[in-house]
């Protein structure tokens, strides 16, 4: 949450660092700002509530000019998200100026020993503190602005990652990191640092991930420096970024979300290339394969998750209980870390997240780790830390998503989840190979089964007017359908700020049914499965209360298109492999109708996609 990013070289640093605020805007957008030190040695802030877009027309006439500069855009902890506690922040001297992603957790202490000293504070934020902090630090000791930043970063409890500049010192970036991500661009003659790669590759492709407590020196026309806390010197690790542009653009596309909902069949394909292979019926997931042993004697699986990652997670619970005979548990990350969990050396833990930041799965891993399990990354973006902090893992390759709705991260975490079910089970034995070969051809067919799927894009939209104006919603689901369900409410809540409840269908007669009428749509997950009769039975009991039932039926259905006011069909599939194709009309439902509602798809009220505080 909150993006950072900052510039120094021989460029004028505004375009460049609004360029990248807007490819930032998805971690969060309640405010923006930018600091930039002039050739007088100005430093100026500007800074506006709202979108990065405000702060440009904030920014008109006003001198922008400068070769070095930061900036943020916000997603709010501390402090409304107003102007006066949009970043970046002075320090009381406005000698310097500071934005940071993360959250200071011992900031009123620090606050309170500040004011005491005379410091006075114009915001309500725990950023200032820390900008105040490293002025104190410096003028009492009399000491470099790197110094200064080491020194008050050793006092710090809690997550960060912080750019500052110095009026005095305009050929300087001093950048810091823990929990909470930053990479470090290495241009000619230039430098650049962001939350992500995103807002460098069109610059550089080569960057350096900066690793927890550690500082990156960033002076201008000299060898960037990284430093940790205690001012050991440590050597740059430079890596090559493999993204492209293009991949960062909407593509002719309405909204981000769009495209990546259409990009599934490809997506899909390049997280199964090298993997799966039909010709000589493998499958090989090169993680699986080094610590092949790990996985056949495992007690246990918990799979770590937040958000729709989470989904992901159940569906790999069915998948690898009903194939690997293993058993497993998904838990929310952020209730694993403070429950005491009891955690077996011969547990594996699999931790699932698109970002491979989130701070909750984050902490949980290393729960993990400390109790001696073996943890394992499903992960999309590659060099985060989740990737970093586990033992081994698979990334999904679906390239930046960028909609703060999840959609094609989902599908491939599924599809990684599938792959590793069915290899481990090979090698366990626990699957019969006519089954297994079974799964795999048709796992390769399901990308083109998308694109079925997605050429009823104008029917659904014109199904979305239907439900556009629907207060609320409820989505059932049973088996694998189930976590389709969940997924399926989220992404219309998300989105278009319904309400919707994802429910296993059964247990609807445990209470939501009390809330079906003739008002209430319900959307039934009613593909083929070893549930489909007992679903029809519950399709019965919604329908004697007279709801409004839009059911996703397979292509071969007869029974429940017959019972439904509406239907989407999907083509037939494996039963294990259904989510993949049934979570995708749903993603186009609420899409339409968070457009017809007038939404911001992209970036819905209050959320942010990367989550790096707890
Ligand atoms: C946020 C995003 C969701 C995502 C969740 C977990 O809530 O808006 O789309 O599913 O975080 O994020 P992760 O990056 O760990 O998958």
């Amino acid at each position: 949450m909150c993006g950072i990013i900052g510039y120094i070289g021989y460029q004028e640093a505004y375009p460049i660092l609004i360029k990248g605020l807007h490819r930032l805007e998805y971690r969060g957008y309640d405010s923006a700002g930018i600091a930039l030190i002039n050739r007088e040695n100005n430093l100026s802030i500007y800074k506006a509530k709202g979108r990065v877009a405000d702060l440009e027309e904030f920014s008109l006439g006003k001198d922008i000019s400068g070769t070095v500069g930061i900036a943020h855009t916000r997603w709010a902890t501390h402090g409304e998200p107003n102007h006066i506690n949009a970043h970046p922040h002075y320090s009381q001297s406005e000698n310097l100026a500071l934005i940071h992603n993360g959250i200071i957790e011992n900031y009123a202490v620090l606050k309170e020993s500040l004011s005491r000293k005379g410091y006075v504070f114009q915001s309500d934020t725990d950023t200032e503190v820390l900008v105040q902090l490293i002025e104190y630090i410096k003028t009492g000791n009399n000491t470099d602005i790197s110094t200064a930043v080491q020194l008050a970063l050793k006092q710090v409890i809690g997550a960060y990652a912080i750019a500052v500049i110095e009026k005095e010192n305009p050929d300087l970036i001093i950048a810091a990191r823990k929990s909470s991500p930053l990479v470090v661009g290495i241009g000619k003659n230039e430098f650049f640092l962001a939350s992500d790669a995103t807002p460098i590759i069109e610059y550089t492709n080569q960057v350096i991930y900066l690793n927890d407590e550690e500082i990156a020196v960033i002076h201008r026309n000299e060898p960037l420096r990284i430093v940790n806390l205690s001012n050991v010197e440590k050597t740059p690790q430079i890596t090559r970024l493999e993204m492209s542009l293009n991949e960062l653009e909407k593509g002719g596309y309405p909204h981000f979300m769009l495209k990546e909902i259409f990009e599934q069949p490809r997506t899909l394909r390049d997280c199964m290339s090298g993997r799966v292979n039909t010709g000589n019926r493998n499958i090989v997931l090169s993680g699986i394969v080094d610590h092949r042993e790990k996985f056949i004697n495992c007690r246990r699986i918990i799979i770590l998750a937040c958000g729709t990652s989470w989904h992901a997670g159940l569906i790999g619970e069915y998948l690898f209980e009903e194939f690997c005979r293993i058993p497993v548990e998904v838990e929310y990350s952020s209730e694993f870390r403070y429950r005491h969990p009891v955690i077996h050396r011969d547990d594996i833990v699999i931790a699932v997240s698109q970002s491979g930041e989130t701070a909750d799965t984050l902490a949980a891993i290393e729960l993990a780790k400390e109790a001696g399990a073996f943890v394992y990354g499903i992960c999309n973006v590659v060099g985060s830390s989740i990737p970093r902090n586990t033992d081994s893992g698979s990334y999904t390759h679906v390239g930046p998503e960028i909609g703060v709705a999840s959609t094609k991260a989902f599908t491939a975490q599924v599809a990684v989840l599938v792959m590793m079910a069915l290899s481990i089970a090979r090698e366990k034995k626990t699957i019969p190979e006519k089954r297994f070969l079974a799964v795999l051809s048709e796992l390769s067919r399901i990308p083109g089964k998308i694109e079925t799927i997605l050429q009823q894009n104008g029917y659904i939209e014109d199904l979305s007017k239907i439900f556009t104006y629907a207060h609320n919603f409820i989505y059932l689901g049973r088996g694998y359908g189930y976590p389709v369900a969940i997924e399926g409410a989220l992404k219309l809540k998300e989105i278009s700020y319904i309400h919707a409840e994802g429910y296993p269908a059964a247990e609807m007669k445990h209470g939501p049914i009390a809330l079906i009428d003739n008002e209430m749509p319900v959307v039934v997950i009613a593909t083929d499965s070893t549930t489909y009769d007992k679903m029809i039975s519950n399709i019965q009991e919604i329908k004697a209360r007279k709801g409004r039932i839009l059911a996703i039926v397979n292509k071969s259905d007869c029974k429940v298109r017959e019972m439904a006011d509406y239907t989407i069909e999907i083509p037939d599939t494996e039963e294990c492999l259904s989510p993949l194709l049934s979570i995708v009309p749903l993603q186009l439902l609420s899409y339409h109708i968070a457009v017809r509602k007038g939404r911001d798809v992209d970036m819905p009220r209050n959320l942010a996609k990367s989550v790096t505080v707890e």
